[in-house]
């Protein structure tokens, strides 16, 4: 019955989530900004200039006085912090399970997709050696809308020729699994149950992932 499954990468296939969170919390600090952990939250699978203008709007003109330069030169700033954190990256980043179900995929013959907000999918998944497994990364530049809407997952669907319905999408953000459900496909939230609560299935952690789990979930759907 499934004929694709679309992961997204921070904090799905490798812990990167973290390092987008400490990215922007050295430039929020810049600007005076408070940034914690729940502020993050709104943040993930969230594009970088989306992300930006989120944390602007925690001032109290809600960065009405900033030129697009200047936005662009902080969003700038923020990518410079993010990949001096992720320069070490290897496979040994790659998240328990991950590669057993890439596994897994193979040897059931079902392609794996990537829908990735990030800019920086490619360079990750290289350092990660994970590349080989991946059929199609759909690129964020070629995207209308960014997550929450579903065009990410659907241009992943549509490059690998599968009916989105019969996709699985895995994601670890509340926007990315709106985007997963806006796509019709079957939603697998790795993390908080309340804040992922849209999907149609839920895992704490990525050791918790298993293919025969997902058929059983959509099955039943
Ligand atoms: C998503 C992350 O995968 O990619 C977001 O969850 C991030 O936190 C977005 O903002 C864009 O990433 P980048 O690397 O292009 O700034
Ligand atoms: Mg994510």
């Amino acid at each position: 019955e499934i004929q694709a499954v679309i992961f997204d990468l921070d904090g799905v296939i490798t812990d990167t989530a973290k390092y987008h969170y400490e990215a922007w919390k050295q430039l929020a600090e810049e600007l005076g900004i408070h940034f914690d952990l729940e502020f993050n939250e709104q943040l993930k699978g969230i594009d970088r200039m989306a992300s930006l203008e989120k944390i602007l709007s925690a001032l109290p003109d809600g960065g009405a006085a900033f030129t697009l330069e200047q936005k662009q030169e902080w969003a700038e700033r923020k990518n410079n912090n993010y990949k001096r954190l992720i320069q070490t990256v290897d496979k040994s980043e790659i998240l328990p399970g991950i590669l057993d179900l890439f596994h897994d995929l193979e040897y059931a013959g079902i392609p794996i997709g990537l829908a990735s907000a990030s800019r920086n999918a490619g360079t990750l998944l290289r350092q990660l050696k994970v590349e080989s497994y991946i059929h199609v990364i759909a690129d964020p530049e070629n995207v209308a809308h960014g997550k929450p809407a579903p065009d990410i997952f659907l241009k992943a669907a549509e490059e690998l020729g599968v009916d989105p319905h019969y996709c699985v999408g895995i994601e670890d953000a509340e926007a990315g699994v709106q985007a997963i459900k806006s796509a019709g496909m079957f939603a697998v939230g790795v993390g908080d149950a309340e804040i992922l609560s849209k999907a149609d299935y839920i895992v704490p952690e990525t050791s918790k992932l298993s293919l025969s789990d997902i058929k059983q979930h959509m099955a039943g759907r």
